[in-house]
């Protein structure tokens, strides 16, 4: 348990001897330093409810404690400031030391499927899709590290107009394939397709479609029968999937994204059919489509009803994301389901969500929330776009990082093991920048800042621990822990430890990475600053030294395990 709540349950047991009851102790990390490290809040409405006077309370309440406080004192109408002291913080962070899962708090565990990525087949991975990646994996690893259980599916975006774009360009550029004669009465071989033509195909087609209205044509029918299930054309567009994802599969690795489930559009095609028996009650013809009102009394804005079926009768991205709803309820029974997604989508998933409580697809006790992202911007302030004026893809953005990053290397050779170091670095990069703004913000990708090796960006993180592992590999040693607290330096970091369990829970809480970016880069900067201030490395005194490798141990390892959430890799060396 961590020692904020160890804190907060000791105070609670106070309170109850006193007579009194409360749910929560708040033990909050002050922002008086002057006053204590740590602030007690509960005296004010504490009393309030038992008619007491605060300042009083607070006076009773002190009398109990033991000496795990120090400088305890009243402030204003009744806070208590407290300090600890060094015994107690000793031996807590020692405790760490040997066990690290002290400093978190676990939850009481959930089984969660996380939905994110949502990469579109046959589509290069464009930098619009790569923040819903970063977040994603981040929150569902920080989800299984307070100890719940998840499950990440990339629901991939293949079913749609790409299906015909690619078929269409297969058809023009190999019209003596048999699929495309009508006379042909055989089985239907697997299509070969290479990721080279794939690459090209979807581009070259949409650029002629949008010009040339026959063609476009053309891109619709063979959509709507790729949407129906109707062959060859199916069996062909499950191929080039295969293809697509395989591809994307290589550029999510490179992200450390790493999804359990690959499922998405299609795979939801097999639970259409019960999932309308379950929507159909409560749907109703408009125009010829089947739509479901989802608007509530009270909503501020607009909800219009949301389409389930088309007017011809084909299911949509809507239909298909209800059944996945209820395939996941099904064949993992979720407590809650997640969707990191681009805001663009929140008022679609109101709808979705109010349309399956709604029709009972899924019982009201399972949370389906949509936790949005804003987007990676240009310099411009504008979405990110090529000279050209098209999206970015992914890879392009990578390679841009990684120029950059080889620059800033120059005393490197080109050698396997820089070339990795390199990798680490960019994907860090990138990784660093996209989790440190806020989830909802829009904010701007600058390459330059973001692979600099100071201030708040991965380089800078990395190098920090990159050093410790130096500084480790220098000391001789066999035993460590931590004997005293010879200074304010160490002291700050061992505090900065301690706040640990409030801001994974905080990130948790507000599915926000920023909290556990920003505290990475504090902590790094209290190191650098200990470090800058001590003679680690020639220190003679043995207890003394002892403290210093358990320090740093125990920030690399925080570090390690934060990073580990955010899914970046630590180099070996820089
Ligand atoms: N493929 C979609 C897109 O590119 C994102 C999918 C998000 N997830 C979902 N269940 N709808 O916009």
């Amino acid at each position: 348990m961590s020692l904020i709540k160890l804190c907060e349950e000791y105070i609670l047991d106070i309170v109850k001897k006193l007579g009194y009851d409360i749910d929560n102790a708040m033990f909050e990390v002050s922002s008086r330093k002057d006053l204590g490290d740590f602030q007690i809040n509960i005296c004010m409405s504490l009393a309030k409810k038992y008619g007491l006077n605060p300042r009083e309370l607070a006076d009773r309440i002190i009398q109990e404690f033991d000496n795990r406080f120090t400088n305890v004192n009243i402030a204003g109408p009744g806070f208590i400031n407290v300090s600890l002291s060094d015994k107690f913080l000793l031996d807590y962070i020692n405790n760490a030391l040997i066990d690290f899962n002290c400093l978190i708090d676990k939850e009481e565990p959930k089984s969660i499927v996380v939905d994110y990525g949502g990469a579109n087949a046959a589509k290069a991975l464009h930098v619009g899709h790569m923040r819903t990646a970063n977040i994603g994996e981040a929150l569902k690893r920080l989800a299984k590290a307070l100890g719940h259980k998840t499950i990440g599916d990339v629901h991939l975006g293949d079913l749609g107009r790409q299906s015909g774009m690619v078929i269409s360009e297969i058809k023009k550029r190999k019209p003596e394939l048999v699929y495309f004669d009508s006379n042909y009465s055989g089985a239907y071989p697997k299509l070969e397709i290479t990721p080279e033509e794939l690459a090209i195909y979807y581009p070259e087609a949409s650029k002629d479609a949008k010009e040339n209205p026959e063609r476009m044509e053309e891109v619709r029918k063979i959509t709507a029968f790729v949407d129906e299930g109707k062959e060859p054309y199916f069996s062909m567009w499950k191929d080039i999937v295969e293809v697509s994802k395989n591809e994307i599969k290589k550029t999510y690795d490179l992200l450390n994204c790493n999804f359990d489930l690959w499922e998405g559009e299609l795979s939801s095609l097999a639970y259409i059919d019960d999932t309308l028996k379950v929507l159909e009650p409560y749907m109703y013809e408009s125009n010829g489509a089947k739509v479901i009102d989802v608007k509530k009394d009270d909503d501020k804005i607009e909800i219009p009803p949301l389409i389930v079926v088309k007017n011809d009768g084909a299911s949509i991205y809507a239909t298909r994301d209800l059944a996945t709803i209820y395939a996941r309820v099904k064949n993992y029974n979720p407590d809650e389901i997640w969707y990191v997604v681009d805001v663009r989508q929140s008022l679609y998933f109101e709808q979705i969500f109010r349309a399956s409580y709604k029709s009972g697809l899924v019982r009201e006790n399972v949370k389906l929330a949509h936790y949005s992202n804003g987007t990676l911007n240009g310099k411009d302030g504008k979405p990110y776009k090529t000279r050209d004026g098209g999206v970015l893809e992914l890879n392009s953005l990578i390679d841009m990082v990684k120029d950059e990053i080889r620059k800033k290397m120059v005393k490197y050779e080109d050698n396997e093991e820089s070339r990795k170091i390199i990798d680490i670095l960019t994907i860090a990069t990138i990784k660093y920048a996209d989790l440190l703004p806020y989830r909802t913000t829009d904010y701007i990708f600058d390459v330059e800042k973001f692979s600099s090796f100071e201030g708040k960006t991965g380089p800078y993180i990395l190098y920090s621990l990159v050093r410790i592992k130096s500084i480790l590999n220098k000391l001789d040693y066999n035993e460590y822990s931590i004997k005293d607290i010879y200074s304010d330096e160490e002291k700050n970091i061992y505090l900065k430890v301690v706040e640990l369990s409030k801001v994974l829970k905080k990130s948790y809480n507000d599915k926000v990475t920023s909290y556990i970016c920003e505290y990475l880069f504090e902590l790094c900067s209290l190191f650098s600053k200990f470090y800058s201030e001590h003679n680690v490395i020639g220190e003679q005194d043995i207890n003394k030294k002892s403290s210093y490798i358990g320090l740093l141990k125990l920030v690399y390892g925080v570090c390690e395990s934060l990073l580990d959430i955010l899914a970046i890799d630590v180099p070996d060396k820089m």
